[in-house]
């Protein structure tokens, strides 16, 4: 296994806001007529885009203090067409969600765009279902990808079998809907993340379950606006648990952190390979648990990964990988074939870094296993204690980048990410709390 290098300050830390809530509180907040509030919003570059996406359609959204904005509303019946294309830049969750929002408003047409990263990633799964909703939706890309040409209108009530367990195109329909004034029934194989289904019943709605992965939601909705607490990103916080566990010696508490349980497959899987992680302080904010995260240094092993933990883990991947080279038996992560349809292929850029590092890793469609325990290993991990450089690519993904960062600190080797900018999307200040967090 890989020598373990880092020694941490025993430290109380915070990450930044959690990304799902920060782009749901600004499509609530531009839904509903008149003032919502937000504090604990995560200023990086994902949501930003969203925040100004939503102003060119009317919404007025002033800062207050870091994190903290006051939205304005017309009420989604005055939203107007923007006279710029939408940029939302490297995330799938913003456009995405967007799409569905504006698909349901009637006379407003927009063009929605991102980066290059975003305009590769698959669309067709939301514009299959909202064209079936009566949506005018149009990939104007190569195979159904980004720009997105929408006319927004009136939407027909649809009733959708999800094929993938994916939030983004649950709540991409359910915003279609509740702009549109229509009902939606929805269902899953999987609970993916479901704080869009949170926020809708915090501000007052209702949702009818005709089984736990089955549910249906019928106007009139309310949309009077709503107070947003945003807790700390467990996306974020994971570089850290993964810091933390596989230190030599100091704990962290990682405070203020979501513990939605679509959301804590981190725990569960870091547990299961042997990790001691304590939760304290749990409390609910805004129908989320919120609680903080104490880690302490552990002995790893091999864990299976089972199949129904894969949606709340799917963000995580990269960083539990780097913690599966340090655990004992190595580590093999299958039928997650939705991580080709993230920020990057990250079976492939997890797979071509590994092997970059000289590690044997065999990829699958769905996945990919290392034995990171073989006398082979031991002698890769020896030349790069020796101080062998080593080029990784971050692929424009933010947190393949992360990940990486982590393994040099824990491991000390001489990793040279390309870049290492894509970090702003989600976590700006992540390279200087993590020094923070360093003995040198
Ligand atoms: C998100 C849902 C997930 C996740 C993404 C954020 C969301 O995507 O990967 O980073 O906020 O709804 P899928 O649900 O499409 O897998």
């Amino acid at each position: 296994m890989i020598p373990r290098n880092a020694k941490l300050k025993s430290k109380e830390i915070r990450v930044p806001g959690d990304k799902s809530l920060s782009h749901r509180s600004v499509l609530f907040a531009a839904l509903s007529k008149g003032k919502s509030k937000v504090t604990g919003f995560l200023e990086a570059e994902d949501p930003l885009n969203t925040m100004s996406a939503f102003t060119k359609l009317g919404l007025n959204a002033k800062k207050i203090a870091p994190g903290e904005y006051e939205f304005e509303s017309p009420g989604k019946d005055k939203l107007i067409s923007p006279n710029v294309d939408l940029d939302f830049g490297n995330a799938g969750t913003g456009i995405r969600l967007s799409a569905g929002l504006i698909c349901g408003l009637s006379g407003v047409n927009a063009v929605l765009t991102g980066d290059d990263s975003l305009k590769k990633r698959p669309m067709g799964r939301i514009i299959k279902p909202l064209t079936s909703m009566g949506a005018s939706i149009v990939g104007l890309g190569e195979k159904e990808t980004a720009p997105l040409k929408i006319e927004g209108k009136k939407l027909a009530s649809f009733r959708y079998e999800s094929p993938i367990a994916s939030a983004q195109i649950k709540s991409c329909l359910m915003l279609a809907a509740i702009a549109s004034e229509t009902e939606l029934e929805y269902s899953e194989n999987i609970l993916s993340r479901d704080h869009t289904e949170n926020m809708f019943r915090f501000l007052g709605n209702k949702i009818e379950y005709l089984s736990p992965l089955h549910f249906k939601i019928s106007p009139p909705y309310f949309l009077n606006g709503g107070e947003f607490k945003v807790p700390g990103d467990i996306s974020s916080a994971a570089f850290f648990l993964v810091l933390g566990v596989l230190a030599k010696e100091g704990t962290l508490l990682i405070q203020n952190i979501g513990l939605n349980p679509a959301r804590t497959g981190i725990l569960t899987a870091l547990k299961l390979m042997g990790a001691k992680i304590e939760i304290e302080n749990q409390r609910i904010e805004c129908g989320e648990p919120v609680g903080d995260l104490r880690t302490y240094p552990s002995t790893l092993k091999k864990a299976n990964i089972p199949e129904e933990l894969i949606p709340s883990i799917i963000d995580e991947i990269p960083i539990l990988s780097v913690a599966g080279l340090f655990s004992e038996g190595g580590f093999e992560i299958r039928h997650a074939e939705e991580l080709r349809a993230k920020e990057s292929d990250r079976i492939h850029t997890m797979v071509s870094n590994f092997r970059a590092l000289g590690i044997d890793v065999e990829e699958f469609p769905d996945g990919y296993a290392l034995d990171g325990t073989s006398k082979k290993s031991n002698e890769v991990w020896n030349t790069l204690s020796s101080g062998k450089k080593v080029p990784i690519l971050s692929f424009m993904d933010h947190r393949i980048a992360m990940s990486f960062l982590i393994l040099k600190a824990l491991s000390g080797f001489a990793l040279e990410i390309d870049e290492t900018s894509w970090i702003e999307t989600s976590f700006p200040g992540f390279e200087t709390l993590l020094k923070d967090c360093l003995y040198e």
